[in-house]
């Protein structure tokens, strides 16, 4: 794929900063959002080089769709917008703390059986996307989703932030990934590690 266009659903603190990680790499993002009039939000999409607009407006011109939402909005935010994300490559970096899963995986794919959905950028807190230097080692984002066509992209995008890709596998294992939410939110706040703290897989030959 040439470089691709993002929608990026959601202007709150992660949607803005992978928005503006994704405009200095030389993307071309736009918000979709409920309200694209909105004077804050108009200040910082212009700020970054980001346009706005309706949600299914955002989708329709944009090859990835980053979901950055309230997981408890799922349920009602994603069969308005299912016919708009058919086919796109869709990133699911909502977590629904409340639910029975964290991410909305299988609620994405009954609505847009075709499109191509990711688990990622859910398991850190925005600091770690800001900033993903830790203290002269670039941390890791581990993903899920299908290889092929879309694995390439979400990588780059991963990659933009700073953040090494790691793919856990297919869809099936976004339950792992969100596994890495539970224990970045006990490792930042139960344990005292503070919000800075992210994860790096070693590997060697052996
Ligand atoms: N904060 C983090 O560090 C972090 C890290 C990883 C993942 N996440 C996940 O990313 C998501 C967003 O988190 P956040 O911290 O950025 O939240 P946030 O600052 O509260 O922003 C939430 C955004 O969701 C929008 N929204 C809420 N209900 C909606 C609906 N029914 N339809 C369309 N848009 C709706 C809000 O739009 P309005 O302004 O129109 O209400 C707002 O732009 C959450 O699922 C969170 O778990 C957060």
């Amino acid at each position: 794929m040439t470089q691709p266009t993002l929608a990026v659903i959601g202007a709150g603190i992660i949607g803005r900063t992978l928005a503006r990680r994704w405009t200095e790499a030389g993307y071309r993002v736009t918000f979709g959002v409920r309200s694209p009039d909105d004077a804050d939000l108009t200040a910082y999409a212009n700020r970054i080089g980001a346009g706005r607009d309706t949600i299914n407006g955002a989708i329709a011109a944009a090859d990835v769709v980053l979901l950055a939402i309230n997981g408890a909005a799922m349920d009602q935010a994603v069969p308005a917008m299912s016919a708009a994300i058919e086919n796109k490559i869709v990133i699911d970096a909502t977590n629904n703390t409340g639910g029975a899963t964290m991410n909305s995986i299988a609620l994405i794919s009954e609505h847009a059986p075709a499109a191509r959905i990711y688990r990622a950028f859910n398991s850190l807190g925005w600091e770690n996307f800001a900033d993903a230097d830790y203290q002269g080692v670039n941390g890791d984002m581990l993903y899920a989703g299908p290889a092929g066509p879309g694995q390439e992209t979400v990588e780059e995008l991963i990659g933009a932030t700073g953040l090494r890709p790691v793919r856990v596998g297919d869809a099936t294992k976004a339950g792992i990934v969100d596994d890495f939410v539970k224990l970045w939110f006990t490792l930042a706040f139960e344990q005292g590690l503070g919000r800075g703290v992210g994860f790096k897989i070693l590997t060697r030959d052996i």
